[in-house]
This record gives structure tokens, sequence and C-alpha cells, in this order.
């Protein structure tokens, strides 16, 4: 469990164990590696500034739901959504884009050689914010976003970014099997939702979007 995702943990573990315990699991003798550690998640940026609030779910999330049409034979043509790990940047860096680590065995990846378009879904469920204030995650208070666009190979000169981006944040992925061909891709995103209130989701453009600065 890395980054964000740790602190629920520890928080579920703390209602569990005496606070003796608990001091035991959080001192450093017992501490995780370096990415592990308990991050505090920053917080949320205010919920009319709909364009830094999905950059803060972009950042924040360690994984998403990409949905792209499928080229399997029992569903050609509909959509099929999978659980894809990802990472926009090391942790305070995010750049807004969310890279992904890529394998052609993968049924999602069928799918976007002979179809590139596809909605990425992250939310706020994944961390402990939405827990913590008991918001369902089907709420538009547990803050989630949607985009669409493309899905393209990253470049040469990208690569080293989204490489770094994943592998801090996804250290495992250093020793996934190399024979199965892995490649660094991106979400080239085009239309963006934001769920953070009641009354619809609201339009953020690509350029409002990169165009917020974070930290
Ligand atoms: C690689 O991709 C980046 C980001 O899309 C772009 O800015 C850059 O011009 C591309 N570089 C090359 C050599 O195509
Ligand atoms: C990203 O999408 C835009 C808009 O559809 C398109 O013009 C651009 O060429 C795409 N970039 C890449 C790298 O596919
Ligand atoms: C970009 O950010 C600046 C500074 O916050 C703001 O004044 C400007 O309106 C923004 N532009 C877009 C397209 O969001």
């Amino acid at each position: 469990m890395a980054g964000w995702d740790y602190a629920s943990a520890r928080a579920v573990l703390g209602a569990l164990l005496a606070p003796a315990l608990l001091a035991l699991l959080v001192s450093p003798a017992l501490s995780f590696g370096d990415w592990e550690k308990p991050t505090p998640m920053p917080p949320l940026p205010p919920r009319e500034d709909a364009a830094r609030v999905a950059r803060f779910v972009a950042h924040v999330s360690e994984w998403g739901a990409l949905a792209t049409i499928s080229v399997l034979e029992a569903v050609r043509g509909q959509p099929f959504a999978d659980v894809l790990s990802l990472s926009d940047g090391p942790p305070g860096a995010g750049s807004g884009v969310p890279y992904f680590f890529l394998s052609p065995l993968q049924l999602s990846v069928h799918n976007l050689e002979e179809n590139p378009h596809a909605s990425l879904t992250m939310s706020l469920a994944q961390t402990d914010f939405c827990r913590k204030h008991l918001f369902d995650p089907q709420s538009p208070l547990c803050v989630h976003i949607m985009l669409s666009g493309t899905v393209t190979k990253v470049n040469e000169t990208e690569m080293d970014f989204a490489k770094h981006s994943l592998f801090t944040r996804h250290p495992e992925m250093k020793s996934w099997p190399s024979s199965h061909n892995w490649f660094f891709a991106k979400l080239n995103i085009t239309n963006i939702w934001v769920l953070d209130y009641f009354g619809g989701a609201k339009i953020v453009t690509p350029e409002e979007y990169y165009n917020v600065t974070i930290q």
C-alpha cells in the first residue's frame, strides 16, 4: 500500500489496536519504504474551483477505471472497463497527465490498439477522504472526475517523466516481468467532467485543467 492509502489502513488498524500497539506500528523501526510512509493527504481545494479539484483528484489517485471499446467477440463494440494503476507525477509534483504502464497482453490494450478512445474515472473513494466523512462513493461529495480522450504511447522525450511518475508511486512496477513488454502510455485528455457537489457535473476544459498550478 503506497502514499495516501496507507493513512486509511493505519486508521482502521488504529481503531482495532490498543494505543500502545499503534505507537509500535508507526515507530520508525517498523516503518515502510520511503514512498510508503503515511503521507497526509493535502486538503481538498475549494469545491467551486472545479479545475483545481480535478487536478487534485488526478494527483492523489493511485488508480482509475478506464473504459475502452471492446474487441472481445462476446462484447465487441461495447464499453469495457478495467482498473489501471496510474500516476500524474511524484507526490506533490503532479502534471495532470495520467500515465500508465501497459502491456500488449492486457484486454484494454487490445481494445486501444483498435480504438484509442477511452474514458477514465478517478475517485476520492480510493483515499480515506470519503470514508472519514461518511460520503458514499456515488455521492458527488465523494469527489470523482471523468476524463475522455485517447490513450497514446509516451514518446522518448516524455518517457523519463512517465517512468519516474509511475515508479515512485508504484514501486513494484519495477519488478513486473519484462516478458510482458510493458510500455508507458498516457491519456491525451479532450474532455473533463467534475462531480464535486450537487447540481450536476461541472465541465472543465483541458486548458483550464493544465493551467492549474499545484502547490
Ligand atoms: C513528445 O511529447 C511531448 C508531450 O506531448 C511533446 O511536447 C514533445 O514535442 C514530443 N516530442 C517529440 C520528439 O515528438
Ligand atoms: C491529443 O488530442 C488532440 C485533440 O483530439 C489532438 O489534436 C492531438 O493530436 C492529440 N495528441 C496526441 C499525442 O495524440
Ligand atoms: C490560468 O490561470 C491564471 C492565473 O490563475 C488565470 O488568471 C487565467 O484565467 C487562467 N486561464 C485559464 C484558461 O484557465
